[in-house]
C-alpha cells in the first residue's frame, strides 16, 4: 500500500495540462502515493447539474489530502443555459466547488507564500519572500447577507445601533447589508499559524493587514487577538498595518516584510497583490487548509483561451505541489522540488510565453525534473 492517497483534480481546461507537469515532477520525486482521480468542473456541471459530485467529496474523505487544478465557472444564465436538457428547469443552481470544498471540510486557512525567484523576469523586484495567511471562511465572506433587508433585521438594527438612523429613510429594497462576522477563536487560528510558520521559518516578522481605526469591532478584534497570540513569540516583531497603507508599502518596499496575517477578504485583496510582486498567475501557489484535510491549488482559473495548448506556466501548479509536500512532512522532497524551481529560473533554462519565452507547459516541468 502507498504511504500517501492523494485526491487528483485536474478539473477543467488548463487544470490538466498543469496537473500533467505536476505528475512529472512528483512521479521523478519518487513520492509513494497513490493517486485517485475525482470529478470535478464544468464538465459534470452540464451532464450532471453538479460540478462538484457527491461521489468525489465521499471519494475525499478517503485521501490525505487533494491536489487541484482549476475550474471553469460561468455567471448564472450562462450556467442555466448550458445544462443538458433533462436538467434545464429544475432549478439547479451553480456553486463554486473550490468554495465549497473549503466549507465541507472547514479549510479555515488559506496559505499563500509569494517569493521572488533569482531570474524571474517577472519579479516587480528582487528579494521578495512574503507568505500570507488568510482566514478563509469567515468575515465578509461567511455569506451572511440581506437585500433586500428584511424588515426585522433592520429594527433590530436601528434598536441597537445609533448609526442606523442614517439609513433609515431608505426603503429595505435600495439597502443590501453583508455583515463581516469575526469569532475570536478564527481570529486566533490565523494569527497562530501564522506565528508558528514565522518561528518554524524563521521569519524576524508577523504583520497584521486590517483597518481596526475605523471597522472598530471585527479589525479590533482580530488586531488584539493578534497582539496576544504575539505574546507567545517574543523573538518575532508584530507589525500592524492598515489594508490601504499595506498596498503601497508592499509596492514601495515589499521586501521589508515576511509573514503576513489578514482576515478573509482583506487576505484575498492582499494576497493577490503578493501573487503579482513575484510573476503573478503563472506563479501563484496557495493551499486551503483545515484541521483534518488540506486542498492545495493555484491561484489561476482553467484559462479556456489557453486550454489544451500546452503553453500556460506549470511553475504556479508545481510550487502548490512543493506545498503540498510539506504538508505531508515530506519536507527533503518538498525542498528538492523547489531548488529544482530555483535553479530552471536562475538558468533560464525554460520559459513560457508569460516570462517572454516560448517553452511548453512540459517543456518546464521536463526542466525541472532534470535539476531534480
Ligand atoms: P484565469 O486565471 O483562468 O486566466 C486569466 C489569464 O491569466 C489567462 O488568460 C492567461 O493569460 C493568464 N494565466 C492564467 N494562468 C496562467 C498560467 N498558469 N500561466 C500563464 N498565464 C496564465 O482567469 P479567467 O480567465 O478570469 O477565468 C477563466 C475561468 O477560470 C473562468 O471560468 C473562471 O471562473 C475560472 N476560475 C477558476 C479559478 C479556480 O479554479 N480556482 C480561479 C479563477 C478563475
Ligand atoms: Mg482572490
Amino acid at each position: 500500500m502507498a504511504k500517501y492517497k492523494i485526491a487528483w483534480l485536474p478539473g477543467d481546461g488548463i487544470g490538466n495540462e498543469v496537473m500533467e507537469a505536476a505528475r512529472m515532477v512528483l512521479d521523478h520525486l519518487g513520492l509513494d502515493a497513490e493517486y485517485i482521480h475525482g470529478d470535478i468542473g464544468w464538465e459534470f456541471w452540464k451532464a450532471e447539474g453538479d460540478p462538484l459530485p457527491a461521489r468525489t467529496v465521499e471519494m475525499l474523505k478517503t485521501t490525505d489530502c487533494a491536489l487541484f487544478g482549476a475550474i471553469t465557472s460561468k455567471p448564472k444564465e450562462e450556467a442555466a443555459a448550458e445544462l443538458a436538457p433533462e436538467l434545464k428547469d429544475k432549478g439547479l443552481v451553480y456553486r463554486s466547488p473550490i468554495v465549497r470544498l473549503r466549507q465541507e471540510f472547514n479549510l479555515h486557512t488559506n496559505l499563500r507564500p509569494c517569493k521572488a525567484f533569482e531570474g524571474n523576469p517577472l519579479n516587480f523586484r528582487d528579494g521578495i519572500d512574503l507568505v500570507v495567511f488568510r482566514e478563509n471562511t469567515e468575515g465578509l465572506y461567511a455569506g451572511v447577507e440581506f437585500h433586500p433587508v428584511p424588515d426585522e433585521v433592520r429594527a433590530t438594527l436601528e434598536k441597537n445601533n445609533p448609526n442606523m438612523k442614517k439609513f433609515a429613510a431608505t426603503a429595505g429594497e435600495d439597502l443590501a447589508i453583508s455583515c463581516r462576522v469575526f469569532t475570536r477563536a478564527g481570529c486566533r487560528s490565523i494569527a497562530t499559524q501564522a506565528f508558528e510558520y514565522a518561528a518554524k521559518f524563521g521569519y524576524k516578522t508577523v504583520t497584521v493587514v486590517e483597518k481596526p481605526n475605523v471597522i472598530r469591532e471585527t479589525s479590533g478584534l482580530m488586531v488584539r487577538t493578534a497582539r496576544e497570540v504575539a505574546k507567545d513569540y517574543p523573538s518575532i516583531e508584530l507589525w500592524e498595518t492598515n489594508i490601504d497603507a499595506m498596498c503601497m508599502w508592499l509596492i514601495k518596499n515589499p521586501q521589508d516584510y515576511g509573514v503576513l496575517v489578514a482576515t478573509n477578504m482583506f487576505g484575498d485583496i492582499v494576497s493577490d497583490l503578493c501573487a503579482q510582486l513575484v510573476g503573478g498567475l503563472g506563479f501563484a501557489c496557495s493551499g486551503n487548509i483545515g484541521d483534518d484535510y488540506a486542498v492545495f491549488e493555484p491561484t489561476h482559473g482553467s484559462a479556456p483561451k489557453y486550454a489544451g495548448q500546452y503553453k500556460v506556466n506549470p511553475m504556479a501548479m508545481l510550487l502548490t505541489s512543493k506545498m503540498m509536500l510539506d504538508h505531508l512532512g515530506e519536507t527533503a522532497m518538498a525542498d528538492k522540488l523547489q531548488s529544482a524551481v530555483a535553479a530552471v529560473l536562475k538558468e533560464g533554462a525554460a520559459k513560457t510565453y508569460d516570462m517572454g519565452g516560448t517553452a511548453g507547459t512540459l517543456d518546464v516541468a521536463k526542466a525541472v525534473v532534470e535539476r531534480i
